[in-house]
């Protein structure tokens, strides 16, 4: 690893549960910041809004990050926001072109390939540490039926197969960059530009769950903070900071 600190200390396990679960574990002791948990599979893998994250073995990549920055809670989606752009980036120098659905979920040619599970650990006001727990398809050669219609892998899109250790390695690189960045100003306004060029939920019409309830409605901005600007389709603006969002395609149907 290149690395300074993102990846120095490294934890690997063949089979485990969730690397999150066990990143909560240790990230309360006096474990480093840049520490991650690395499985080559996961029986519990957990994905976002109480979903699982199937992760079978010697396809994907299964890891999670742990950071401990002295930032506000409010600030801590933005480090997701970032390591989705990493992720962008690096997919697109390995010629993988990928777009990003906002907050965080990596899509190549409609369908999902990757997805952040971001957990936090704070007071108040104060952040702990965040743990940043990410899932690629890579080399998958089929999906679980019941997914498949709106995932993917980089292998089922591309036909080729690619390095699961190089891949992480880019993505470590390239993140510690962009969090040194952030770090040293806490400002997401940086990466705005670049964020709204890759993202794909951006002028779109859309669903999203909000305070439990489905609303329609189109996304007209995304603001220096990260969040969405969403006008409903009664012309109510709301300001949208995570959530749950589906795109409409052509055909009526919600990706
Ligand atoms: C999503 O729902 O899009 C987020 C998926 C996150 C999956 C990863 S795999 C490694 C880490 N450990 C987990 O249990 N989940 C995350």
């Amino acid at each position: 690893m290149k690395t300074k600190s993102i990846g120095k200390q490294c934890i690997f396990f063949d089979e485990i549960d969730s690397t999150n679960t066990f990143a909560n574990k240790i990230a309360s002791n006096n474990c480093e910041s840049g520490t991650i948990i690395v499985a080559n599979s996961q029986l519990k893998g957990k994905g976002r809004l109480e979903k699982s994250w199937i992760s079978e073995k010697d396809v994907g990549i299964y890891f999670s990050l742990i950071l401990k920055p002295n930032i506000e809670l409010i600030k801590s989606n933005q480090i997701t926001l970032i390591a989705g752009l990493a992720l962008c980036n690096i997919f697109k120098k390995l010629n993988i072109h990928t777009q990003i659905k906002w907050p965080n979920d990596i899509i190549l040619n409609g369908k999902k390939i990757a997805g952040i599970l971001t957990e936090v650990s704070a007071e108040i006001e104060r952040v702990n540490y965040i743990i940043l727990g990410i899932g690629i398809n890579v080399n998958n050669k089929n999906l679980n039926n019941d997914i498949s219609s709106k995932a993917t892998s980089i292998f089922l899109e591309t036909k080729t197969n690619f390095s699961r250790t190089l891949i992480l390695q880019m993505f470590l690189c390239e993140f510690e960059q962009m969090y040194f960045k952030y770090i040293e100003y806490i400002n997401f306004e940086i990466f705005l530009k670049q964020y709204k060029e890759n993202c794909i939920t951006l002028n779109k019409e859309v669903k999203i769950i909000y305070k439990n309830k489905e609303v329609y409605g189109r996304v007209i901005d995304i603001t220096q903070n990260g969040e969405i600007v969403f006008l409903d389709n009664n012309n109510e603006q709301r300001i949208v900071v995570s959530g749950d969002i589906s795109i409409r395609n052509i055909d009526g149907s919600y990706i």
